[in-house]
């Protein structure tokens, strides 16, 4: 992506606090904090009730815990960074956004989770709500800037603790507060991550809907149990873990060129796919893992089901976004030492099922999950906040086809990693299990 076009992009927005003495960032924060600077969130959560209990559901709490992560981070991330130079810096790195704690604390690599200790706390409250502001003009890779202490920062003026100090900061209600996690450079300098990048340049940014309004939507409420009643911030930070989230969030609708077709001809169907409801590309974030697919079948007046492929549109890397049986990911062969790693299925869905998504290569110009490893992107084939994007299927019905009535379904899946990766890695299923995002369906009348 163009990095010097964003800075200029972005070098208005900043509202970043003046930092105190004792305040780190980025890199430089590594090992600047003991643990104990910080607060658990069980002691924060003895007054803030309702927001402890939101955020123990929400993966923010998972970020270290969460098994597919422990499973990247010490299988593959580590052992890579201590074999390659180039990548080394990550063995810390990974922690900045999701041990913070540990990152701080000098703590690389952390205990595992198995063993309970400060880092499966994960991106914690006091975590957050010591942070100033961030350092440089892009938020990203961790460069937000930790300030632990008795005073938390918030979104609202003048309110009153018995246990700490609290500070106004509109930067604690910026997007590019969570953007100093949620983009990501990797050590080749390609963005790996760049959600609030997408954000920033979609839309929503223009018209002031921030992430904090789809991801922790005001109501009424108390944000202590001893506050008063207002509009308070609810800390769901629902994402790809939620199928709730996913459920709608892009929009089908599909029709037939026409209604009466020849059997000796071809059915032309049109699916539009409408990004209605996320503020950024679907899928984001996590994209050298994820794939959005569509799906489309025919049940003839018998009830026999056929497949159809999509029809391609010609443009250059179209092949990555059709579901095919090539293998791929054969990086993963370095950290495990697999010599001459022949990989897994790149996609482990129906062959010709179009593929919503964003491929990442790695040095040798190979698709890749690990996203440290990361030297350039394919055809970037996701679907923008607010985009349209149509597919054609060309159905020739085989002579074994029922006449009258054919019924079409289209089906739109989420997939959070790739199916054969998880295999591969043992990956828990709830982790690669298929969730619907939408579906539409539509019929043609075939006579002879
Ligand atoms: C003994 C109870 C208690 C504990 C423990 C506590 N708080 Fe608070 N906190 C409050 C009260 C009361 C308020 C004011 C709420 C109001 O008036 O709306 C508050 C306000 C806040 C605010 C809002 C500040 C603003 O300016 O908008 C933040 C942020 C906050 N607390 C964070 C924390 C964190 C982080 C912890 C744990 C490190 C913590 N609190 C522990 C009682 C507590
Ligand atoms: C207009 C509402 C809206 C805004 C604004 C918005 N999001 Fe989202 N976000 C969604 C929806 C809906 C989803 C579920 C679809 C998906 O996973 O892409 C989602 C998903 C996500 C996910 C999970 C992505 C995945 O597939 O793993 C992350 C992370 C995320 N958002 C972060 C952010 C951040 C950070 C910002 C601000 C820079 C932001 N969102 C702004 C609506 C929004
Ligand atoms: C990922 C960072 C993050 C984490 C983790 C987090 N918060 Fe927050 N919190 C925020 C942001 C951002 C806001 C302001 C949102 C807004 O104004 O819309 C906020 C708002 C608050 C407020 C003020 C609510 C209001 O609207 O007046 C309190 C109190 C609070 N958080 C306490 C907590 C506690 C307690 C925890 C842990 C259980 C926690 N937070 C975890 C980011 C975080
Ligand atoms: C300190 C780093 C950090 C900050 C700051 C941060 N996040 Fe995250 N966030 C993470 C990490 C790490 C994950 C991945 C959790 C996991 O392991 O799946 C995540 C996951 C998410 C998800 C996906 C949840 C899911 O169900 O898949 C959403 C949504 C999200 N964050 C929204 C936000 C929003 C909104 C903000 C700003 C108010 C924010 N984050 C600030 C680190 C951060
Ligand atoms: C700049 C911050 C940042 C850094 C550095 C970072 N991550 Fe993440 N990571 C995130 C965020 C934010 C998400 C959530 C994105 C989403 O929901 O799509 C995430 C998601 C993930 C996921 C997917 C989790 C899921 O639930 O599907 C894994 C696994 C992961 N990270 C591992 C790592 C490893 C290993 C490293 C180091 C090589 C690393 N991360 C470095 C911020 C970061």
């Amino acid at each position: 992506m163009k990095r010097i076009a964003l800075s200029i992009l972005l070098a208005p927005a900043l509202l970043a606090a003046p930092a105190p003495v004792e305040a780190a960032s980025g890199g430089a924060a590594l090992g600047a904090h003991p643990y104990d600077s910080y607060e658990t969130p069980e002691a924060c959560g003895s007054c803030h009730t309702d927001f402890y209990e939101q955020w123990r559901q929400a993966m923010m709490s998972q970020c270290y815990t969460h098994h597919w992560d422990e499973i990247e981070y010490f299988r593959l991330a580590v052992p890579h960074a201590e074999k390659d130079e180039k990548v080394a810096e990550v063995k810390a790195g990974c922690n900045g956004c999701h041990a913070p704690l540990s990152f701080l604390a000098g703590d690389v690599p952390p205990p595992r989770p198995e063993e309970n200790s400060r880092a499966n706390e994960s991106v914690s409250c006091d975590f957050c709500h010591t942070i100033a502001g961030f350092e440089g003009e892009i938020p990203y890779n961790f460069n937000w800037i930790s300030t632990p202490g008795a005073k938390k920062f918030g979104p609202k003026p003048g309110l009153e603790s018995p246990v700490h100090e609290t500070e106004e900061n509109e930067f604690m209600r910026s997007a590019e507060f969570c953007g100093t996690c949620h983009n990501e450079m990797s050590p080749y300098g390609a963005w790996v991550k760049a959600t609030h990048i997408e954000w920033k340049e979609g839309p929503y940014s223009e018209e002031g809907v921030l992430c904090r309004h789809c991801h922790m939507p005001a109501a009424r409420g108390k944000s202590a149990v001893m506050a008063e009643e207002g509009w308070v911030a609810q800390h769901l930070f629902h994402g790809a873990h939620d199928p709730g989230k996913l459920a709608g969030a892009v929009e089908i609708r599909m029709h037939p060129e026409t209604r009466e077709v020849d059997v000796r001809d071809a059915v032309v169907l049109k699916v539009q796919l409408f990004n209605a409801k996320a503020g950024h590309k679907i899928p984001t974030g996590s994209v050298e893992d994820r794939i959005v697919w569509l799906h489309v079948e025919a049940v003839d007046a018998k009830g026999k089901i056929y497949h159809l492929p999509v029809d391609p549109k010609g443009f250059d890397g179209e092949e990555y976004t059709i579901a095919s049986d090539v293998l791929a990911y054969q990086d993963m062969g370095i950290p495990l030492e697999i010599r001459n790693f022949k990989g897994v299925p790149r996609d482990g869905i129906p062959v010709g099922d179009r593929i919503f998504r964003m491929p990442y290569f790695d040095p040798q110009g190979r698709m890749t999950i690990q996203q440290w490893n990361t030297k350039s992107f394919g055809a970037d084939y996701r679907i923008g906040p607010r985009e349209t994007k149509i597919e054609t299927f060309t159905w020739e019905p085989p002579e074994t086809v029922a006449l009258g009535k054919v019924t079409f379904r289209a089906v739109l899946n989420y997939q959070k990693l790739v199916g054969p990766v998880a295999e591969f890695l043992d990956v828990p299923p709830e982790e690669s299990e298929v969730v619907l995002i939408n579906h539409a369906s539509t019929w043609v009348e075939l006579y002879d």
